[in-house]
């Protein structure tokens, strides 16, 4: 499969990040808990050094539990403050906002020493498209947020978001760009539904969605789509779910993309199960 990225684009972005970070003390860091690393762009690490780093594994709900833990720990060991959260349903919110005081205790105990008192912490958000930025700084400010900006001390244009004593959020995420290393982080890019899919090859990405459901979470695969052959060819039980579901066109032809895009849609959407398509030990 082929992707394309443009880079002119993302200088741009790049740049602004730059600027932005250097107003921060905390670079919340948003990735999906289905692919931790794959909707990273470790860039992040140059840009955000000599600040203090939370990553946000996003999408927890969509993701496997017990692989969800295992990540938090990769990245703790790592030295990076971690938290697991659904954005959408603000499950892990309160555990965001204890996380960022912890995360920034350096720097509110070096204000002390300077005799500087309530200083808030600054932090801004950055993430590659689709991981849950907007939703993230929309249910994190809620409704009771007021916003600063243009004041002394304020570069020109900025928006903070206050979010409480304590804490100011630019109110403009920064984007990252994915970055594709090899296939197999465009094909779980593609997967989660990060890339727009009309520029990709369904029918391939269902079946090597069904090679690794086979792999790791068979179980689910034959609780979803009761009656298939879970140790069939990935080609055949795209076939077997087509029947089952009557994705089938007039004359009784297999209709293969209906059916990849069933497929895809339940795996996305959920209802396949929770599913983390890569673990911590593939990067140790
Ligand atoms: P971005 O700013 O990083 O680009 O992402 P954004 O907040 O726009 O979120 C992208 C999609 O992911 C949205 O869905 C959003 O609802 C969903 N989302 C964000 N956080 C979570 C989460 O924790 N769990 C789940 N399951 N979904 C999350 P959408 O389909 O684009 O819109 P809609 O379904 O909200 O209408």
């Amino acid at each position: 499969m082929q992707f394309q990225w443009y880079p002119g684009h993302m200088t741009k972005a790049k740049r602004q990040m730059q600027e932005d970070i250097k107003l921060v003390d905390l670079v919340i860091e948003l990735v999906d808990a289905r692919i931790p690393m794959s909707s990273r762009n470790p860039d992040i690490d140059e840009l955000g050094k000599n600040k203090a780093r939370l990553i946000l594994l996003n999408k927890a709900d969509l993701a496997d539990d017990r692989q969800l833990e295992a990540w938090m720990n990769f990245f703790k060991e790592k030295g990076y403050f971690a938290v697991r959260l659904d954005a959408r349903s603000k499950a892990g919110m309160k555990n965001v906002q204890n996380v960022i005081m912890d995360a920034c205790a350096e720097k509110i105990e070096r204000d002390r020493k300077r005799g500087i008192k309530n200083r808030p912490v600054r932090a801004m958000v950055v993430g590659i498209p689709n991981v849950g930025k907007s939703t993230f700084i929309n249910s994190f400010a809620g409704k009771a947020c007021a916003k600063t900006g243009n004041k002394p001390g304020v570069t020109k244009g900025k928006q903070w978001i206050r979010l409480n004593k304590g804490v100011e959020l630019l109110d403009t995420p920064g984007i990252l760009w994915p970055k594709f290393e090899d296939q197999s982080v465009g094909l779980k890019l593609a997967l989660i539904g990060s890339i727009k899919d009309e520029i990709l090859n369904i029918d391939e990405m269902s079946l090597e969605l069904i090679r690794f459901l086979q792999e790791r979470y068979k179980e689910l695969l034959t609780a979803r789509y009761e009656g298939i052959d879970v140790d069939a060819k990935p080609v055949e039980i795209l076939e077997q779910i087509a029947e089952l579901r009557g994705c089938i066109k007039k004359g009784g032809d297999i209709d293969y993309t209906k059916t990849a895009n069933l497929l895809l849609d339940e795996f996305r959407s959920g209802m396949i199960g929770r599913i983390t398509l890569e673990l911590p030990e593939d990067y140790r």
